[in-house]
């Protein structure tokens, strides 16, 4: 049986006094990819946001029954928030590199989390080339690494976008709607990319498209008004869903 990498139990969630989710289960298989698909503010990007515990910078929000991330308990007292952000590297729909050079871009996060221990050149050169190389972009801006990370195109810059999690040895990537500011064929890129990395992290990717869901997911988990209504092989929920609301979704009679 393959390991799980992220386990939510009963997870509920609250902004304030509004519920958002409702009993959430769902286990994320190591190493793979799973897509989370349903109707706009379902808690797709609420449940993505509660395995990084970024929700809850809000202030407002409150939480009860857990998310384990590999194997340890995300919300217990004694789990390092640092530690857990540097395991779980997320993307967003719109790109959004630093105004920075390409180089500072991808090494920002890794100069961070070493403080004031600095790394050498040499150790970041080796960083910055492997990161550039995994997204299939150092070819194309290995001449020009001094060059602003802003002046890239939008497929490029989510490409920077996920290059630059990489230093820091993530082994979970939340993404959410990573390519709904793209255009098809750079979408298609991404797709191809983010598939690249099957084995190698553990991707729980977010989207509205049903197409990418079923191209680009082995497993894919349907939401609906805040509760987890179906999680299997993304064949199989595609071909034959269990629910009536899953059939509906997917057949895009709703949302
Ligand atoms: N920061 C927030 N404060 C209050 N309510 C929020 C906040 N973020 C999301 N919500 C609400 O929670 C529900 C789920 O939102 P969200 O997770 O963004 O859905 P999805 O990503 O599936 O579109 C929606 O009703 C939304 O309005
Ligand atoms: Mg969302």
């Amino acid at each position: 049986m393959a390991e799980i990498a992220i386990e939510t139990r009963d997870l509920n969630l609250w902004y304030g006094t509004f519920q958002a989710l409702f009993d959430v289960n769902i286990q994320v298989k190591k190493g793979m990819i799973t897509s989370l698909i349903g109707p706009s503010g379902c808690g797709k990007s609420t449940l993505l946001r509660t395995v990084n515990r970024v929700n809850e910078r809000l202030g407002y929000v409150r939480t009860t029954g857990s998310v384990d991330v590999l194997g340890q308990d995300a919300f217990g007292e004694d789990v390092e928030l640092a530690r857990l952000r540097k395991e779980v590297g997320m993307v967003f729909q719109r790109p959004n590199p630093l105004p920075l050079s390409i180089r500072d871009n991808v090494l920002f996060s890794h100069r961070i989390h070493r403080g004031n221990v600095k790394a050498s050149k040499s150790d970041e050169d080796v960083l910055l080339e492997d990161a550039l190389r995994q997204v299939l972009l150092w070819d194309d801006v290995k001449d020009r690494l001094n060059q602003n990370a802003t002046s890239l195109s939008l497929e490029e810059q989510q490409k920077l976008c996920i290059a630059r999690l990489l230093p820091v040895k993530p082994s979970v990537l939340l993404m959410d709607e990573p390519t709904s500011a793209l255009d098809p064929k750079a979408t298609a890129a991404l797709e191809e990319l983010i598939w690249s990395f099957r084995g190698s992290y553990t991707i729980l990717i977010v989207t509205h498209n049903m197409a990418q869901a079923r191209r680009a997911s082995e497993d894919c988990a349907f939401m609906l008004l805040g509760k987890m209504m179906e999680v299997a092989p993304t064949a199989d929920l595609f071909l034959s869903p269990q629910l009536s609301e899953t059939a509906d979704y997917i057949e895009g009679r709703y949302g």
